[in-house]
C-alpha cells in the first residue's frame, strides 16, 4: 500500500470557531490510532504552536522561512504530542512578501511536497481570513474540514468560504472541496443550538459530520497547560468527541493503519 499524506485544511474565516482546537485534537486522536500526524500552523497568530508549548517568540524558522525564503518544512518541525511546523508572528508579513512572486498561491503545496511520504495525515491550521495564506492552504489540499459554531451568525460566512473555494477550484485546484462540517460549542439545551444544526443539515446534508462537539470549559483549559484535550483529560467528554470525530475522518479519509505499524 502507499502511505501517501492526507492533506486536510481547517478552515472557516471566522475566528473562535474552533479551528485551533480542531486541528490539535483530531491530530492527536489520529495519532493515538496509529496515524503519523503532521500539523502545519499558518495562523500568525500561532494558537497551535502555543498550544503545544512552543515557544513562538524564540523560534529561528517558522512557517514564513518555509514559505517565502523556501527553507525545507523539516528543518523546522518539532516532535510534540504530534508533529508541529510551528508559525510566528511574522508569517503575517508572508501574504505581502509572496505577492510579487509567481505561483505564489502553490508555495504551501511545494513545500509539502517532501513530507509527503512521511505522514499520513497532514492538518494545516489557517488564520481567521480568505487570504492568501487560506488560499494556500486550500491549494496544498485534498479536503477542507469546515468547524462552524452552532449560531445563525456563524453560518452566514460559509457562502463566502464556498465562493472562495470555488475560485480555487477553477483556477488552482480542481479536486478541493469541503469533506465536512462540524459543529462545535453545540449547546443542546438551546433552541437555537439546536436550529442552528438544522439550517446546517439542509444546507449541507451529508457533509455536516454526525457528531456535535459541545461546549466545555476544557478546551479553554488545555493549552494553558501546553496539551490537548486528549492527554490533558482523556477520559472527559471532550477527549471523547473528538476521538469519535477521528473515527469519522478515517472512515471518510483514510485508509487503515498497515497490520506492521500498528504492533
Ligand atoms: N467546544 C468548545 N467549547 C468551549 N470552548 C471551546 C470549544 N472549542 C474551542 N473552544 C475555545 O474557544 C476559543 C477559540 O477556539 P480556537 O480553536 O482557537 O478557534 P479558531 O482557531 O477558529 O479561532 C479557544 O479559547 C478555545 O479553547
Ligand atoms: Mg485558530
Amino acid at each position: 500500500m502507499s502511505r501517501t499524506a492526507r492533506v486536510l485544511a481547517l478552515a472557516n474565516q471566522k475566528g473562535g470557531v474552533a479551528k485551533t482546537t480542531t486541528a490539535l485534537n483530531l491530530g492527536v486522536a489520529l495519532k493515538d490510532m496509529g496515524y503519523r500526524v503532521l500539523a502545519v500552523d499558518l495562523d500568525p497568530q500561532s494558537n497551535l504552536s502555543m498550544s503545544q508549548g512552543v515557544n513562538v517568540e524564540e523560534l529561528t524558522l517558522t512557517m514564513y522561512d518555509v514559505l517565502v525564503r523556501e527553507i525545507p518544512m523539516a528543518n523546522l518541525i518539532q516532535s510534540r504530542e504530534i508533529d508541529i511546523a510551528p508559525a510566528g508572528i511574522e508569517l503575517a508579513g508572508a501574504e505581502l512578501a509572496l505577492t510579487a512572486t509567481i505561483g505564489r498561491e502553490r508555495a504551501l503545496q511545494r513545500t509539502l511536497r517532501p513530507l509527503m511520504d512521511k505522514y499520513d495525515v497532514i492538518l494545516i491550521d489557517t488564520p481567521p481570513s480568505l487570504g492568501l495564506l487560506t488560499i494556500n492552504a486550500m491549494v496544498a489540499s485534498h479536503g477542507v474540514i469546515v468547524p462552524v459554531q452552532c449560531e445563525y451568525l456563524s453560518l452566514r460566512g460559509l457562502a463566502q468560504l464556498q465562493a472562495t473555494l470555488e475560485q480555487v477550484r477553477e483556477h488552482l485546484n480542481p479536486d478541493i472541496a469541503i469533506v465536512g462540517i462540524l459543529p462545535t460549542m453545540y449547546d443542546g439545551r438551546t433552541l437555537h443550538g439546536r436550529e442552528a444544526i438544522d439550517v446546517l443539515t439542509q444546507g449541507f446534508g451529508d457533509l455536516v459530520y454526525p457528531i456535535r462537539i459541545g461546549k466545555t470549559i476544557r478546551f479553554a483549559e488545555a493549552p494553558v497547560s501546553g496539551r490537548s484535550v486528549m492527554s490533558y483529560d482523556p477520559q472527559g467528554q471532550a477527549a471523547r468527541w473528538y476521538r469519535q470525530l477521528a473515527h469519522i475522518v478515517v472512515e471518510r479519509e483514510l485508509s487503515p493503519v498497515p497490520q506492521e505499524v500498528r504492533a
